[in-house]
């Protein structure tokens, strides 16, 4: 809860000075970041902000040009394996595969993770009935709902048991009743101890999970507390939207132009 001291909490993620460009394109600028053992912390940003970009460094996808970081204890250079051994991932782009069941892809993720047998099995009936999918399990996921998709794949990243979660965009596109479903889920994770990155684009979610929010803007955190700090922090705000304008000039959700422009 944001009213716990956070100084009494070890760090899950700590990173210093991140930064990562593509071509003479600078994408992060010098990122710094510190997410406390369970605790939710909810990347916040518009569309091309970098926040895709932290995730795949701070999941060790792809190496940052500079800067350092520490992931459950590892350091994010020298120790990816480590890392990756005790985190979860789920992309902002679906991981499902469409040729296999539900349960299937569970199964395949626990073959792919070595679990034996008898604890795949459990485990992936576990996870069908923790997210609603017991019934569609059979199916294949051509047939599932956008919010049943999403929920296959944060199921199939949970195969192994991960301490630290990188949610990326997890409610994008869902309508608001698959999306308070998943704002469940997430909550029951975090109550079993597990540790989240969350990135999105709707301040309401970062508002109603989040312990600490950063606001990402053009590669560089811009404010960063939790929800009501933010809200203090500029006055006259009534909620994150307004937080954000004052922050960067700009809207939170892109524009219908904004968004044409940035699609040619
Ligand atoms: N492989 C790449 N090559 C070149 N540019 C890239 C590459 N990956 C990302 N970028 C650029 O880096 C910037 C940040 O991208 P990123 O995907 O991290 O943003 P984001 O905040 O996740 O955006 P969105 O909300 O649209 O998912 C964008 O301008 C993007 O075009
Ligand atoms: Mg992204």
């Amino acid at each position: 809860m944001s009213t716990s001291a956070p100084a009494a909490r070890p760090a899950a993620v700590t990173a210093l000075q991140m930064k990562k460009s593509y071509q003479d394109k600078t994408v992060l600028a010098g990122v710094d970041l510190t997410i406390a053992e369970g605790e939710v912390l909810a990347l916040l940003g518009p569309n091309g902000a970098g926040k895709t970009t932290i995730v795949q460094i701070l999941s060790t996808l792809i190496p940052a040009d500079s800067g350092t970081a520490t992931v459950l204890g590892h350091d994010l250079r020298r120790e990816a394996a480590a890392i990756r051994a005790g985190i979860g991932v789920t992309g902002q782009f679906s991981a499902v595969d469409d040729l296999l069941t539900g349960r299937e892809n569970l199964l395949l993720v626990g073959r792919l993770l070595h679990l034996p047998a008898a604890e795949r099995t459990a485990r992936a009936t576990a996870l069908l009935d923790q997210f609603g999918l017991t019934e569609a399990a059979g199916q294949l996921p051509a047939r599932y709902s956008g919010g049943m998709r999403r929920r296959l794949d944060i199921a199939m990243t949970l195969m192994g048991r991960p301490r630290l979660i990188f949610l990326d965009e997890p409610t994008t596109g869902l309508d608001p009743r698959s999306r308070h479903l998943m704002w469940q889920l997430i909550r029951g994770l975090v109550a079993g101890g597990v540790t989240i990155l969350l990135t999105t684009q709707y301040l309401e979610e970062a508002d109603q999970l989040a312990d600490c929010i950063a606001v990402l803007d053009r590669g560089r955190i811009v404010a960063e507390g939790t929800p009501d700090e933010l809200k203090r922090r500029i006055p006259g705000a009534q909620n994150l939207d307004d937080v954000f304008f004052a922050l960067t000039g700009r809207p939170a959700q892109p524009e219908p132009d904004e968004q044409q422009e940035a699609a040619r």
